[in-house]
This record gives C-alpha cells, sequence and structure tokens, in this order.
C-alpha cells in the first residue's frame, strides 16, 4: 500500500507548494498598500556647502565662533549640551580670558553644594566646567517643553542621518501644511503644540521655530545673519562639537595614503633594479 503511494507524495507535495506560490503572487496586489503622509512629503536635507567636506576639509574657526554665538543666544534655552567645556572652546579659537569671561557670565550657573549647610546651590562656572544646560533634569525639560525633550546638542551632528546638513535644515525648514497633503490625507493634522516641518520624519515637530528673522544674532564679524547662515553656522559648530578630531583624522588618512603611494614606487623600483638584464 505504502509502496503504490510513495512515488506520488513528492510530486503531490511540491505541486501544491508551488500552487501556494502562485496563489501568493496572483493575490498580492490586492492588498492594500500602506500609504503615509509621512512617506510621501518628507524631504531630503537641504544642499549645503560646508569648508569641512572633502579629504581636505578643514573647519572654519570663524564660523565654528559665530555658530556658537548662536548656540548660545538662541539654542541653549532649551538644548544642553553636556560634553563641552568651556576650556574645549579655546580649540575653535577663543583666547583664556574670553573663555574665562563666558563661563562666568553664562546664563545658568554650576551645580554645587554649599559647603557649609551641604545643601544644594550653584556657582559661577570656571573654563573647566561642562557648558550647564538650561534644565536641572528631564522632568523640567519636559514640563517646559510640551512633554517632548530637547535632546542634549553635543553628539546630535553625528546622531542623525544626514548630519550638519539636516540640522541646517530642519530649523530653517517649518513651512504650512502643503494644499497637497490636506488634499491626499485629509486625516492628517498638526496637534497643538506641534509644529509642520517637512524635514522632521513624522512631519510634526514639537520644537517651535528657533529661528524666526534674520539678524536675530548680530555677529561681531560683520556678518549677515540670514536665517540660512545662522542654520549654517550653528550646525557647522554642533559638527566640530560632535567630531572634534575630524582634521586630525583626514590629515592621517592623506600621510597614509602618501606613505602608501611612496612605497609602491619605491618596491616597483627594487623590482626593476633586481631583474633588470635578467631573462626569465
Ligand atoms: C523653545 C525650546 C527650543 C529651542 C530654543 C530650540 N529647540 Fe531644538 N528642540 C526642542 C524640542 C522640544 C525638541 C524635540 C522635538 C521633538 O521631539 O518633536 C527639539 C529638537 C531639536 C532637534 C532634533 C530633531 C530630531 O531629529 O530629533 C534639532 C536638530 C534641534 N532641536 C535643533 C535646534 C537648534 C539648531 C536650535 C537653535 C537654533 C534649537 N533647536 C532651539 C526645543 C527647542
Amino acid at each position: 500500500m505504502l509502496r503504490f503511494f510513495a512515488p506520488w507524495i513528492a510530486p503531490l507535495v511540491g505541486a501544491l507548494f508551488v500552487c501556494s506560490l502562485l496563489w501568493a503572487v496572483v493575490m498580492s496586489p490586492h492588498a492594500p498598500a500602506i500609504h503615509l503622509a509621512s512617506e510621501e512629503f518628507h524631504l531630503q536635507p537641504k544642499a549645503i556647502h560646508y569648508s569641512f567636506e572633502g579629504p581636505l576639509g578643514r573647519y572654519d574657526n570663524q564660523q565654528l565662533q559665530r555658530g556658537f554665538q548662536v548656540y548660545k543666544e538662541v539654542c541653549s534655552a532649551c538644548h544642553s549640551m553636556r560634553l563641552v567645556a568651556f576650556r574645549d572652546l579655546e580649540q575653535i579659537g577663543f583666547n583664556k580670558p574670553e573663555v574665562k569671561a563666558l563661563a562666568k557670565g553664562w546664563a545658568t550657573e554650576t551645580p554645587s553644594l554649599n559647603p557649609d549647610t551641604g545643601e544644594a546651590a550653584t556657582r559661577k562656572s570656571l573654563p573647566s566646567d561642562y557648558l550647564p544646560g538650561p534644565y536641572p533634569n528631564e522632568i523640567a525639560a519636559r514640563a517646559g517643553n510640551n512633554n517632548a525633550l530637547p535632546p542634549d546638542m553635543s553628539l546630535l551632528a553625528k546622531a542623525r542621518e544626514g548630519g550638519p546638513a539636516y540640522i541646517a535644515s530642519l530649523v530653517t525648514g517649518y513651512a504650512d501644511v502643503p494644499a497637497d497633503l490636506k488634499k491626499k490625507f485629509p486625516d492628517f493634522n498638526v496637534p497643538p503644540g506641534l509644529h509642520y516641518n517637512p524635514y522632521f520624519a513624522n512631519l510634526n515637530i514639537a520644537m517651535p521655530p528657533p529661528l524666526t528673522s534674520d539678524g536675530q544674532v548680530t555677529y561681531a564679524d560683520g556678518t549677515k545673519a540670514t536665517r540660512m547662515q545662522m542654520a549654517t553656522d550653528v550646525s557647522a559648530f554642533l559638527m566640530w562639537a560632535a567630531e572634534p578630531k575630524l582634521e586630525n583624522r583626514k590629515r592621517t588618512g592623506i600621510a597614509v595614503v602618501g606613505y602608501l603611494v611612496i612605497a609602491t614606487l619605491l618596491a616597483f623600483a627594487a623590482y626593476r633594479n633586481i631583474w633588470h638584464g635578467k631573462k626569465h
């Protein structure tokens, strides 16, 4: 009995399998396609040119200082930069007295303890202190921002796809909800407390537009502070904060490539010399 059926089982199973595959292929176009406004209306970062791009790219200290000014006067009201110390700012061209004055005059003070009572207190910052954030903790930060948390900015330029260009596009990218979007997705709305921004992955962001007008900061070097200029400068500064050794990395890369080229030429010359006039 079994002998009679056995030769049929394998082809039968195979045929069933093929049929189910065909069924899946034929039926799949009928599955509902998930289509989201955030897929269609999300924009890639703008094409912004930075001095530190390319193999020979370098930071422009003037720009980094302008970017620091934008961070200090605008973004630091909500975003901390816990991994940057005041004295690190010497790397972008501030001298020691300037750093000392910046630390002393910073809007929030450094947390400390009262030496007499042991109670929590604050004191003026020193160059060796890290930049104190605007909020004592996450609860206070959320309470001040509609329950959203402004992320720490120390590594933000490396933590987001698109890096500095994404940040500059985001802060200049606020817009009205496009008529097209409303037409195609009537259910889409901007909840209270959020703002439409096509550069943000889900299109609605809790950050109010931070750069609202040209000339919001006054640059000491005379550069015109358009919104795009401020956005480019602050994002360049954030790139420096996230990767201060970028120039060293590039320089090492070039030295290594140069070494390899010379070593290859020498090896080739030696090869020619040794085999010169010899028959193989
Ligand atoms: C009034 C407070 C406030 C100010 C000022 C502010 N931000 Fe924000 N920012 C926020 C909040 C809140 C979020 C979190 C948004 C969210 O998750 O929806 C945020 C998020 C961000 C993000 C992260 C977006 C992401 O991909 O997650 C970037 C980048 C950013 N801010 C850049 C800036 C820059 C640059 C400045 C200064 C020019 C600035 N912000 C000033 C409140 C602020």
